[in-house]
């Protein structure tokens, strides 16, 4: 019997071996394929044997013929096997047949082909053998699917500026980290990514030496040459993997050494075109597409750039002709694709004085800002994005930042899965570029307080998967999805039938983060972080915190804001879309059920117990959020209501709320307090909503709690003076003025108050001013001139001690009126604290919008102030250290409109 045995055996590995068979001349991306199918059979206890360039195969067992569809070796195989192909798929393509004896694995080019080992190696793993009939043609609908990784960090270097980060150990021990990038591009090319975007504001001085500018250079040559090392090392790897490496820079931003030697700043938003930083960009171009051949680019032409036909000179005087010649040195005469960001810019504008000398330009817009909130867009944003559609060959959706999903896992397949139907429909887009779930400034890691730390790649499969699943094909039904999602949950957690539970989890909770910031927030910028609350000034005056028009116009369905509500409730006029008590409603509704869902799964959980933990706990913070703002929303509404009534029993019924929201917030920080090391991963000055974030303060919501305690009792506190008739209003101190040399000689000046005429040139007088302001030196200007392009506000001084400028900009997107700088577009829009609103309509001129109060702090020095041209108040210097109280001081117009209510909370 052991003959038999002996024997069954025998034959039982014959019949298991399995011969590959590819073309002679192969390449990275086919070996790859092979290499990869090769391992999975293996597992599944095949024996298998790789054969180059056979024709007559004479092996009796299966065989695998894999290449090129065009290839003799495909063609011959079919034809043999009588069978038929239909037609052949486009870019990215891939056909499979099989018969009993032989599987055929043909791709369109050498992704498809790799795309079609992996479509039978999946097929392996899930069912432990080779399948025995198959038959798909199979290719993506999306033409770009890349993820994206930030050379940056949580926090600015000492004596740098945004996103200044020299690309060396110290900064991004990570990146040397040759295991950790094969594990995260393994992960890109499993979910079929092919490409790999790099985020950092100048990353050429760590990456190329220029002869001309050999000290621009900011890495030691240890250091220069393991980045050289490790940039061909990941375009290799990647390049197997079917991933294309592109770089993303910022626009204008030169090195440190650079800079120092030449006299300038790095970056400076308002300089003009400096020849020898344009000589030294382009050469840096060159030379990196020369040194980088198979590394794309990625241009952002703001943030530190102010002028569009500056940034149209810059992109095809300086960055096309750099690409150009670094083409030239390589002897290569093909336009290898340049993506051009909108972020910053207008990119319809810059396409059409680019495309003439250079045909392959790619878009890329963000979808719904630095946010997910939607996937039903409409509006001006949409309209942007259809203008580049139809313009750019590609067109990409950025999915950026995600500043309201952190730090929470969010991965639902029907939010994803809708986004990417909107992509394609409503913004004509065939391109995704996606950034990390969340911690996108603490990459690797995630923000889960767990020792060691958990890798976001691994922490966020779901988000990575599913992106990648419907970019791929967004066309699939969705109770197939419901049952390929469930399944692999069920797996993940090993537990049996319950894993549609978790699926339910994740989209129940899904909605969520979406619905509270398109309908309660300032920004979709991640100049919020959603997560942390938001307080009642911000719910009741948003336009005091610089609401972003696009947040409401564009990127959610049309409805109505809390103020608006508030407005139409009193007005007895009916409502529209969706308003405030439904979104509150709904989250309140949807945490519920993620808690259920949860709950349910809990119960069954075999598998990675500790990780379904932190996720069912993510849920119980979902939920307590929901709350959070639902309790609050309730309050502001009641309170702006008060607006309207002046019942101060309005105010007295909002108490109640405001303390169910704040116990909401109390179990927030009981959930959070040993799980997460923070809220926001940028934990900078940038970061404004619900309140700064500078020096890495206000990032978790335990630090957040005592403020809204406080903001609880100053409320209770007002509303017994207003009841005791003493206090109608804030009381307010005059600021006192500060004494600077100004070296503008033209300059008048007037005394801010009733009646005093702002402007040289026209007779607009003040009607209504805000105490605070009143007898300032305010500077006269010229409104015609401020109004000319190129000439601008433009006042220089001198200045003994620090002081602050008070500034006066106009409430109106119209052209004649300069806008304040935002954090949204240009990251050092805070440098001189000018980024917040002071006082919201702090003046009112008869005639003209409403007047909002941003202040510019200036060191001792000689110093300039310039604006972008449009008019401006120029209303004055306080101390550098006197603190404006903000609020809203209610004069719109010329006419005193009811009084902000801000004041109750402070
Ligand atoms: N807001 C910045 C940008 O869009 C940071 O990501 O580029």
């Amino acid at each position: 019997w052991i003959l038999i045995t002996l024997l069954l055996l025998i034959t039982a590995c014959t019949q298991k071996t399995i011969v590959i068979v590819t073309p002679q001349r192969t390449n990275a991306r086919l070996d790859f394929g092979v290499e990869r199918l090769q391992q999975s059979l293996e597992e599944a206890d095949y024996q298998v044997e790789i054969r180059k360039g056979e024709t007559e195969l004479d092996h009796e067992g299966k065989v695998i013929a894999v290449g090129p569809i065009s290839s003799d070796l495909l063609q011959d195989e079919l034809t043999r096997n009588n069978l038929d192909i239909d037609s052949i798929p486009g870019k990215e393509g891939y056909i499979i047949r099989s018969t009993d004896h032989v599987t055929i694995i043909g791709g369109s080019d050498s992704s498809g082909t790799l795309y079609g080992c992996l479509e039978i190696r999946d097929s392996i793993q899930n069912s432990g053998h080779l399948p025995n009939s198959f038959s798909k043609n199979n290719q993506p609908e999306m033409v770009m699917r890349g993820t994206s990784i930030g050379l940056q960090k949580t926090s600015l270097l000492p004596g740098r500026g945004v996103y200044e980060y020299p690309i060396n150990e110290k900064n991004f021990p990570w990146f040397y980290n040759k295991k950790l990038w094969i594990k995260y591009l393994d992960m890109l090319v499993k979910n079929r990514y092919n490409a790999l975007y790099l985020w950092n504001g100048h990353p050429f001085a760590s990456l190329v030496k220029l002869k001309k500018y050999p000290d621009a250079v900011e890495v030691d040559s240890a250091t220069f040459r393991k980045n050289r090392e490790m940039y061909h090392f990941l375009t290799e790897e990647a390049n197997k993997r079917g991933i294309w490496v592109i770089q993303m820079f910022y626009n204008v931003i030169v090195s440190k050494p650079f800079a120092e030697k030449h006299h300038l700043k790095t970056q400076d938003r308002n300089r003009p075109i400096i020849p020898v930083i344009a000589d030294y960009t382009k050469r840096s171009i060159a030379s990196f597409v020369e040194n980088y051949p198979n590394v794309g680019l990625l241009v952002c032409l703001g943030e530190s750039m102010r002028n569009l036909s500056d940034q149209v000179e810059w992109f095809t005087k300086t960055i096309i002709p750099g690409v150009k010649d670094g083409l030239k040195a390589l002897g290569r005469t093909d336009e290898p694709p340049i993506i051009l960001r909108g972020h910053d810019t207008k990119a319809p504008v810059v396409m059409k004085a680019a495309l003439p000398l250079y045909k392959n330009l790619y878009t890329m817009e963000k979808y719904t800002g630095e946010s997910l909130t939607t996937y039903q867009p409409r509006g001006p944003w949409a309209k942007v994005h259809r203008t580049l559609g139809d313009m750019a060959t590609t067109h990409i959706e950025n999915v950026h930042i995600l500043s309201n999903l952190e730090p929470f896992r969010w991965g639902s397949p029907d939010f994803v899965q809708k986004s990417v139907e909107a992509m394609h429909k409503i913004h004509h887009a065939n391109g995704l570029h996606l950034y990390p779930q969340a911690s996108y400034w603490d990459w690797p890691y995630s923000a889960d307080n767990t020792d060691p730390r958990l890798l976001e790649m691994d922490r966020d499969w779901m988000w990575y998967k599913t992106w990648a699943r419907y970019a791929w094909n967004s066309h699939r039904n969705r109770k197939e999805e419901i049952k390929y999602w469930s399944s692999l949950l069920e797996k993940k957690y090993g537990c049996n039938q319950y894993g549609k539970e978790i699926l339910n989890a994740y989209e129940f909770s899904g909605r969520i983060s979406p619905i509270i910031i398109r309908r309660f927030g300032i920004t979709e910028g991640n100049r919020q972080t959603m997560s942390l609350g938001m307080f009642m000034s911000q719910l009741i005056s948003p336009d005091r915190w610089g609401v972003i028009a696009l947040l409401y116009n564009s990127d959610g369905p049309e409805g109505e804001t809390i103020t608006q509500y508030a407005k139409k409730e009193w007005l007895d006029k009916p409502h529209k879309g969706e308003t405030p008590v439904w979104a509150i409603d709904k989250i309140v509704d949807e945490g519920k059920k993620a808690i259920q869902a949860i709950e349910e799964a809990a119960l069954h959980i075999t598998k990675n117990k500790e990780e379904f933990d932190r996720l069912k706990n993510d849920m119980y913070c979902y939920n307590a959020m929901a709350h959070f703002y639902a309790q609050k929303v309730k309050a502001a509404l009641l309170v702006l209501r008060y607006q309207y009534s002046k019942d101060v029993r309005d105010l007295e019924k909002a108490i109640p709320y405001l303390e169910k929201s704040l116990d909401w917030y109390a179990k927030l920080v009981k959930l959070t307090k040993d799980t997460y090391l923070y809220a926001n991963s940028m934990q900078t000055g940038q970061r404004t909503i619900p309140i700064s974030g500078a020096n890495g303060k206000n990032k978790t919501w335990k630090e957040l709690l005592p403020y809204y305690q406080e903001e609880l009792k100053h409320f209770k506190n007002n509303i017994a003076l207003l009841k005791s008739g003493k206090r109608e209003a804030p009381q307010v101190e005059k600021l006192q003025p500060a004494s600077v040399k100004i070296r503008n000689e033209e300059l008048t000046t007037y005394k801010v108050g009733s009646g005093a005429q702002p402007f040289t040139d026209e007779a607009y007088s003040i009607k209504n001013v805000a105490t605070e302001l009143k007898g300032l030196k305010g500077y006269k200007m010229s409104m015609k001139q401020q109004q000319i392009d190129g000439v601008a506000t433009n006042i220089q001084f001198e200045n003994k001690e620090p002081v602050k400028l008070v500034v006066g900009f106009f409430n109106s997107s119209n052209r004649d009126f300069v806008a304040p700088s935002a954090l949204e577009t240009n990251a050092n829009a805070n440098n001189r604290g000018q980024a917040s609103v002071r006082l919201l309509n702090a003046v009112g001129i008869p005639g003209l919008p409403p007047v909002n109060i941003h202040t510019y702090y200036y060191k001792p020095g000689t110093n300039k102030f310039k604006l972008d041209h449009g008019a401006c108040l120029i209303l004055g210097f306080i101390k550098g250290d006197e603190v404006i109280m903000e609020r809203d001081v209610g004069f719109k117009g010329g006419e005193a409109d009811a009084n902000g209510l801000d004041w109750l909370f402070y």
